[in-house]
Parts: structure tokens; sequence; C-alpha cells
């Protein structure tokens, strides 16, 4: 017999950057951090898990049918909680099949291209422990689940909750309350959308698990930013978003982005995540809110150079109709260098 489960989630996008771990096993971060969700139609990873005594052991984990490294200590952490909580149940229950002595297959699938350096590890790692969550039958609540998820990578805990997600850094040594809790659903403020804007679509440099204990290590703006600058913003973020004020939303998520991007510059050596074309976007966006009198544009950079930039939908065509039209034309700001995705949150 075959036990299978099937689920999907979605990409976030940090409004307020994750950088920084006090704890790199555990991922446990210096700084809270808040994201937005993107819609699944556009940017989701699928993900298929089953389980039966006659598959062969070990696990086995393929993602766009390439089969991946199921033994990191990473994955690992995610399926020996997972199986820990499976077999509470079977403990309790001994009618209850026991899973979780069953050897596990999954096959996971983005429908976006993994090269293209979008964020593709926190839907990975989030869909990852759903889907086994949902096989194993277990109750845990998302926000539980995101314990675990955190522990693949730091920002798949956010990826198990739809629209405006915090990621509150918590104090326990064990990580216990560093989990991700539901700021405000998507219907709270359905019309923001969001345009990707894919400047490179090569590998990022510097990978953000290695690029932040650099960071922590060495870079004298960090404490400023993890201990003052972003408790302070994270407040005045959960209001902006509360209160559906874009004008804070946007100017919050800018400052955030380049006080993240700046922590960078000044980790040694330096950690350079934003190129030309990046810095373009940015000029950009500066003069779409010029010419609007105020901000309906709002720009943030993870640890690569693509743009993803936030706006409402009464501004769809001020923001990404100018972005595809210089996208479209050839002598244009990116020329055919770049291109689009776009995305409601969700
Ligand atoms: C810049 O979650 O990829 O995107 O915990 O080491 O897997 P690990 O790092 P990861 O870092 C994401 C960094 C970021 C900011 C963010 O998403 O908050």
């Amino acid at each position: 017999q075959v036990f299978q489960a099937s689920t999907t989630a979605p990409v976030n996008i940090a409004v307020i950057k994750y950088w920084g771990k006090r704890d790199p096993k555990l991922n446990l971060p210096t700084n809270s951090s808040l994201s937005v969700t993107l819609s699944q139609l556009d940017l989701r990873t699928h993900t298929t898990a089953s389980c039966s005594s006659s598959f062969s052991s070990p696990d086995s984990l393929t993602l766009n049918g390439s089969p991946q490294d199921v033994s990191s200590a990473r994955t690992q952490a995610c399926l020996r909680e997972l199986r820990q909580l499976r077999r509470q149940l079977e403990d309790s229950d001994t009618k209850l099949p026991k899973l979780s002595e069953m050897p596990l297959r999954i096959v996971s699938e983005n429908n976006f291209p993994t090269a293209a350096g979008l964020a593709s590890s926190a839907a990975g790692f989030a869909a990852l422990v759903r889907v086994i969550a949902d096989l194993y039958q277990l109750s845990s609540t998302p926000t539980e689940l995101s314990r675990i998820a955190r522990q693949g990578s730091g920002s798949a805990c956010r990826s198990l909750f739809g629209g405006y997600v915090a990621w509150e850094k918590g104090t326990e040594a064990d990580g216990s309350d560093s989990v991700a809790v539901e700021v405000a659903p998507v219907s709270h403020w359905p019309e923001m959308r969001a345009l990707i804007l894919v400047v490179s679509a090569e590998k990022k440099g510097v990978s953000s698990t290695s690029g932040m204990q650099a960071t922590v290590a060495t870079s004298t703006l960090f404490p400023e930013r993890a201990e003052r600058t972003v408790p302070k913003r994270m407040e005045e973020m959960k209001k902006a978003i509360l209160d559906r004020d874009f004008d804070t939303f946007g100017k919050v998520t800018m400052r955030d982005s380049n006080s993240f991007h700046a922590t960078c510059l000044d980790t040694d050596p330096p950690i350079f995540y934003m190129n030309d074309i990046s810095r373009a976007a940015v000029r950009m966006v500066e003069e779409i809110n010029q010419a609007a009198g105020k901000v309906i544009a709002a720009y943030t950079f993870d640890a690569g150079p693509n743009a993803v930039i936030y706006y409402l939908a009464e501004n769809e065509h001020a923001v990404a109709g100018l972005f595809k039209n210089i996208l479209g034309s050839k002598d244009g700001w990116a020329g055919s260098r770049g291109s689009a995705v776009q995305s409601n949150s969700e």
C-alpha cells in the first residue's frame, strides 16, 4: 500500500528583510522580518509526498525532475521533526499505520524557472513540510509547521501563510518561539500587486546563508540594523498594512531593502547583490513616484539583482505599464536583458 498527499506553497518576498542568524543550525534570526505572499497562479512549488513499506530506503527527493540531496542537514532536520510528530500519533493510537517508519518519496515542481534567481527555497521547504504534515495527518497549525520549515530555510517559515506574514525572531535558545504569524490575510488588502523584474537568471554569487554569516561577523552597521532599525520598522510596517497605508508601506519597504544592501556592502569582503540594472530600476521607481507626487511604487531586492516592485492595482498603468513598455522597447532601459513576471498578492 502506498500513502500519498499533494500540496502547493507560494513564494514570499520580504519587505522587512531577514539577514543574520543568531543560531545557524536552527536558522534562528537576529531580527524579525515581514513578507508579502505572491499569488500561486504565478509562482509556487507543487509537491507530492508518498511513503510505503515497499519503497527502498533511503528517502528520495526530486526537484523539477532532478534528484536532490536528501541527506542535507536542513532537509534531515525537517524530516526528523515531522516523523517525530507522526510517531507520537502512532504511539497514542496503535491501529494507525506506521508511516513514520516508511521511506519517503518527495517530488517537487516549480511553476517558474528555478534558475530565474527567484526565491525558490522558501516555497520549496514550505511545500515539503506542509505535504508531509498532510500525509502524516498531523493536526499542527501553520505556525507550528513554520517552526519546522524554518529549519529548512529561514524564509520558508513565512510561506506557510498567504497574505502578510511576520516571522517573529523569538528569544528561546531552542527556537520554539521563532515562528511565523499572520499579520493580515490577502483579503485585507487585495489590491496589492507585485512586478518581478528578472534582471539576471544566473545563480547568485554569494548564497544568502554564507552572505549573512559574513555580515554578522564583520559589519559594524549590522548591530544598529538588527537591534534598533528593524524592530522599529516592524511596528511601522504592521501598522501600515493594517491601515492600508501604501505611502508608509512603500517608504519602509524601500528603506529596509537599502539598509539590508548597505550592510552587505559593509561586509568584509563586500557583497554586491544589486547591479547597474537594479540601480536603474531604483531610479525608475523614484521617477514614477516623483511624477505621481506620492509613493505609488516600492522596490525591494533580495540576495540578487532582480527587483520586486510593489504597487496597488489602481496604479497598474503608471507602474507596471511603464516598466513593461521599457522592457518591450529595443533601445529601452534594460534592452532585451530583462523580463517581467507579474503577480497578485495571495
Ligand atoms: C535576502 O531564507 O534563503 O531573501 O535561512 O540560510 O536558507 P537561509 O536563508 P534564506 O534567506 C533569505 C534572505 C532574503 C531576505 C528574506 O527573505 O527575508
